[in-house]
């Protein structure tokens, strides 16, 4: 049971209603911060900036210090998995990640399975630090990328326009490229563990390009290793929140949160409120989904949409959220506005 006295976003995943909505924003830490830019100047690339505890840390809290957001998402990245795995992985400023890809079972064995996790010890230092630093009314939050979304990059070598070789393998060589999957499962229960042994109070799977899936795809690569994670999370920690972020997912929404076992779905911008109030919140809470462009626009635009959302989600547990990550360009002041916005009484006009 969640006491009355759980930080306001623990309470709301646990199914509680709260006088205010508790929020967060996906990339709340980046470049659209000042502060941030300063500190990636300092570090030669950002993988060293992941596994440096006392930056991660910091760059963790600094939103929280301006912004006072009800949860502090650590700073990392999904693909330090890869890393850790002994993946090459490098983050180029104009390109995006770019890594060595996977192309079959041969890349698959070369994986350094063990001592995986161990390598990434920087990062639970860092979720120790954090959770050591945070008030009564922000939790912290743990992640990893789900497993379909992390193989989608190590086998396209990036992002991708059409996804075609990590596709064409899952249909061709379905056993094959569930050995990669299954991997990813395995690493990421022991890295999510580690992460809530070490303060983690909420975990978020991030399933980024879970939309470019048809429904059968869908089922086998989305929900199924979700649900294996899930399961086996909530067997060794029954009390940690789980949120899943299917972007892209449509219609699939409700499938995916029927049966994962999530506690609660990240929306994207897609979603719309009607159908994420009537069929989704009485399987998960929901969580999201302003659209990131209407923060980066600001004015009159932000306010509306976000008075009419508080509105329309009342009624039923929800977390303010973007539908997804803070665009670099976005002024720090509408970032503030929005704390306004969400700071006041909801109106009803
Ligand atoms: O504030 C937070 O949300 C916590 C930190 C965080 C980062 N990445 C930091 C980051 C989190 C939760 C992520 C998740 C992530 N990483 C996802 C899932 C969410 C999503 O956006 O769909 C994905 C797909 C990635 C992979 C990734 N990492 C890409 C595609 C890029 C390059 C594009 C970009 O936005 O810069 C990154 C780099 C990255 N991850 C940066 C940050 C702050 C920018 C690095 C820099 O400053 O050079």
């Amino acid at each position: 049971m969640v006491s009355d006295k759980a930080k306001p976003l623990l309470r709301v995943l646990a199914g509680r209603n709260v006088a205010r909505t508790p929020w967060w924003l996906m990339r709340q830490a980046g470049r659209y911060l000042p502060e941030y830019r300063e500190a990636r100047g300092q570090v030669k690339d950002f993988i060293t900036l992941c596994l440096t505890p006392t930056l991660s840390a910091e760059l963790t809290l600094q939103p929280v210090r301006r912004y006072g957001m009800n949860a502090a998402i650590l700073f990392s990245d999904i693909l330090m998995l890869p890393y850790a795995l002994g993946q090459s992985v490098s983050f180029r400023d104009s390109e995006g990640p770019v890594l060595e890809r996977i192309a079959n079972n041969i890349g698959v064995a070369q994986l350094e399975k063990a001592g995986a996790i161990g390598r990434l010890e920087p990062v639970l230092e860092a979720v120790q630090r954090v959770s050591a630093a945070l008030g009564p009314e922000t939790a912290v939050i743990g992640f990893a990328g789900a497993p379909w979304t992390v193989a989608t990059y190590m086998v396209e070598g990036g992002t991708s326009r059409d996804f075609r070789r990590v596709k064409a393998w899952a249909y061709r060589d379905p056993q094959g490229f569930a050995a990669l999957v299954e991997i990813l499962v395995e690493t990421t229960i022991e890295l999510l563990s580690e992460q809530i042994s070490a303060g983690a109070e909420v975990i978020q799977l991030f399933d980024s390009w879970a939309g470019v899936l048809p429904e059968r795809a869908f089922a086998r690569w989305v929900i199924a290793p979700t649900k294996e994670i899930v399961t086996a999370l909530k067997s060794r920690h029954p009390d940690c929140p789980i949120i899943g972020f299917p972007r892209g997912a449509g219609l699939l929404y409700q499938q995916y949160a029927a049966e994962t076992g999530v506690d609660a779905v990240g929306l994207d911008i897609t979603v719309p409120t009607g159908f994420a109030c009537a069929q989704l919140r009485p399987l998960a809470v929901v969580q999201g989904n302003l659209d990131p462009v209407l923060l980066l626009t600001g004015g009159v635009a932000l306010e509306r949409a976000v008075r009419k959302m508080r509105r329309a989600f009342a009624g039923g547990p929800w977390v303010f959220n973007l539908g997804h990550g803070v665009l670099p360009e976005t002024p720090t002041e509408n970032v503030a506005m929005l704390a306004r916005l969400l700071a006041e009484p909801i109106a009803v006009d």
